[in-house]
């Protein structure tokens, strides 16, 4: 890769920026939704199995309806006393551009598995649901970033991924039992100005050759992190993250 295409990809590895709410006045040409499923369509995945299916959603009240279903979570997460920052799911009906992300996981039987019900078999079985969970991650980043590269906010919503809300949502999209909905891609322009958030230092994610024994967490750190942080590394500029 030339440094050039490096600086390019950066340019807009960095600019890939979520918001939650967006600017519903400027529709997605189906070009641009054909522009970023193109570049899902040619990321990695284990054994080449690719298996993931997008449903672009241009129907608002298709829109409006599966927002429901996030409310109604957001909601439930309020009486659990969750006391996850949960952020208001409206502004998924605001999203011009939708993307339902949906994977097979009857492909799990494309990677290494016995099938014979052993012990051995749960184990790879368990491999084989991360590798096609992360080769879906891997075709959605494309996306991402393809959204992002045309100037597009995105937000990667994942918080569907219960028994219930699968059921009531795959109906309404005509999406087989067999497949699952994994997460919504939405983009457009923002509703607000986005802002960069937080990321940890590259010394603070990276060891070499070794793990390196500074990065090591206990569990009271990580709890503490959760207490203290991150609340502000969701919902701040990295600006105002100490
Ligand atoms: C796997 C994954 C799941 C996510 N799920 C949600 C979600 O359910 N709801 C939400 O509001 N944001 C979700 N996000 C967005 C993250 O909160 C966001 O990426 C993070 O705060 C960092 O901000 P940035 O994307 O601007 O760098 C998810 C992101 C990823 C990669």
């Amino acid at each position: 890769m030339t440094p050039t295409s490096y600086d390019a990809l950066m340019e807009v590895v960095r600019n890939r920026m979520t918001v939650r709410a967006f600017d519903p006045s400027v529709p997605i040409p189906r070009e641009h939704y054909e522009l970023i499923l193109e570049a899902a369509r040619h990321a990695p995945s284990g054994a080449n199995a690719q298996p993931w299916h997008f449903i672009v959603v241009e129907d608002q009240s298709l829109k409006d309806r599966i927002m429901a279903y996030f409310r109604e979570e957001q909601v439930a997460r309020a009486k659990l006393k969750m006391k996850f920052p949960t952020p208001d799911y409206r502004g998924l009906a605001t999203a011009p551009g939708f993307i339902v992300v949906a994977s097979d996981f009857r492909w799990v039987r494309a990677f290494p598995v016995l099938n014979d019900g052993s012990e051995l078999d749960r184990m790879y079985k368990e491999n084989a649901e991360r590798i096609l969970l992360q080769s879906v991650a891997a075709a959605t980043m494309s996306a991402h970033l393809a959204a992002a590269a045309l100037g597009y906010n995105v937000w990667w919503v994942t918080a569907i991924g219960q028994e219930k809300a699968q059921a009531a949502m795959k109906p309404l999209l005509g999406i087989p039992e067999e497949l699952s909905v994994l997460d919504i891609m939405c983009f457009g322009p923002p509703a607000k100005a986005p802002y960069k958030r937080w990321k940890k230092r590259l010394e603070e994610i990276v060891s070499w050759n070794r793990f390196d024994p500074a990065q090591a967490k206990t569990e009271a750190q990580i709890d503490e992190w959760i207490a203290t942080q991150r609340q502000k590394v969701m919902y701040k500029d990295e600006k105002n993250v100490d």
